[in-house]
């Protein structure tokens, strides 16, 4: 009996991952990539935490959107317009669904994570801000989240606290609660650090800020490519997360607020369809979530993004956590087996990301000898300068996974870094 390549995959992934329903080899049909030669080897893509490939029913989607159903948006009284309008108003529910926001006009469409932070800086952190008061925030931000509030504070005069992180990148319940205090207006933290990987305990994060005052926005920019979010469990105050890592275009994020603070925020900019009525002398304007989306928006990237979380959907979080686990656990113990090479990042609650240093070879060199491999990781400080730094590193290399990744994506990545070692020994 001949079985097929994906036959042989599906087997194989049975045997190794027990009962799980989740099938990683199936999805990778899912996405076209995957199957293109890279310098004449495998696509080992393990670059997700950078950015996610895309699924093909979501590039079917942006191809419907420009070639059938195009026109501006909230503009028009004829067909196409109303069409593109119901496309990318479909396209917010399944934003709200995705995450479990209470209403639709939850949701703002962004250009990226870093644009909903900023939008919650400039608007809510420059009208509750004041001398005195004090942000806080993980020594793991992303500069998104870290460049953001520290300009804020030097622009309100409040103060930029930090708490630390365990030795091994665990969060620290005890750090986190001594730098909490009735001074702290807003708590501003990841969900999970794209440089350790470790998962922050948000809901108990949000009731503990709640209970002094403080407002939160989380960072939910890896989080939302690995575990479920539910806004309403953790009652958080914002959130933000890009499209492009949670498999959909560039150009578009979420940016979730609660609706009571959004409807007391001033506008982020000015322009088209945010207002109400316009005069010469005044404008007054429209309601959230239309307030903070001004100018014509991201149309088509907004409907792709609807398609990749429409995609997401299907599959059950738990099972997607519980595959990555076991490959997560898989993939550690494979590196730590490698003499000279250190993981940063060792938290119990911890997602598929893996920085690492292998003594002797900068970062720079592994990754284009893993390149050569089609391997792609990535290198640098990962938009995390003070954290790498912190850490006792100026440059780390790091390897992710995504719903696709399978056993053998490490396997590769496992003979590349050995044969790299070779090289450089
Ligand atoms: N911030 C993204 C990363 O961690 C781009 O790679």
């Amino acid at each position: 009996m001949r079985l097929k390549k994906l036959e042989i995959g599906f087997i194989l992934s049975l045997i190794f991952w027990g009962n799980n329903m989740f099938d990683a080899y199936k999805i990778r049909k899912d996405f076209p990539i995957l199957d293109r030669l890279i310098e004449g080897k495998r696509n080992t893509y393990l670059d997700t935490a950078a950015s996610a490939q895309k699924p093909f029913v979501m590039l079917e989607e942006i191809r419907k959107a420009y070639l059938d159903e195009y026109a501006n948006v909230h503009r028009g009284s004829y067909w196409l317009s109303e069409k593109a309008t119901e496309n990318y108003e479909k396209a917010r529910q399944s934003a709200a669904h995705f995450i479990n926001a209470e209403k639709p006009e939850e949701i703002i469409f962004t250009r990226s994570a870093t644009e909903g932070i900023n939008l919650v800086a400039a608007t809510f952190g420059a009208m509750t801000l004041k001398l005195g008061d004090e942000i806080l925030l993980s020594r793991a931000e992303h500069h998104a989240n870290l460049v953001t509030w520290q300009q804020w504070a030097a622009k309100t005069g409040a103060k930029l606290v930090y708490f630390d992180l365990e030795e091994d990148g665990s969060f620290s319940w005890n750090k986190f609660t001594d730098s909490l205090n009735e001074n702290t207006k807003i708590v501003a933290v990841t969900a999970m650090s794209n440089v350790l990987g470790t998962v922050f305990p948000v809901k108990q994060i949000c009731t503990a800020a709640h209970n002094v005052g403080a407002k939160v926005l989380i960072d939910a920019c890896q989080f939302a490519v690995h575990k479920k979010i539910d806004v309403k469990d953790f009652n958080c105050d914002f959130l933000a997360f890009s499209g492009h890592k949670v498999y959909g275009p560039t150009g578009i994020g979420i940016l979730y607020g609660k609706y009571d603070l959004l409807a007391d925020m001033p506008p982020y900019q000015y322009g088209g369809d945010m207002i109400e009525h316009v005069s010469y002398e005044k404008t007054f304007f429209t309601n959230p979530p239309a307030r903070f989306e001004a100018g014509t928006p991201a149309i088509v990237q907004a409907i792709g993004l609807g398609a990749s979380l429409n995609y997401l959907m299907q599959f059950d979080f738990n099972e997607i956590e519980e595959y990555e686990n076991n490959l997560t656990d898989y993939a550690t113990k494979q590196m730590s087996e490698i003499s000279g090479l250190k993981i940063l990042g060792a938290a119990k609650e911890k997602g598929g990301v893996f920085s690492f240093a292998i003594d002797g070879i900068h970062p720079q060199d592994l990754a284009f000898i893993l390149g050569k491999e089609g391997i792609a990781i990535r290198t640098g400080h990962f938009c995390a300068e003070p954290l790498v730094n912190y850490l006792g590193y100026t440059s780390l290399a790091r390897a992710s996974l995504g719903i696709y990744t399978i056993k053998e994506d490490i396997d590769e990545f496992i003979k590349a870094l050995y044969k790299a070692k070779d090289f450089f020994s």
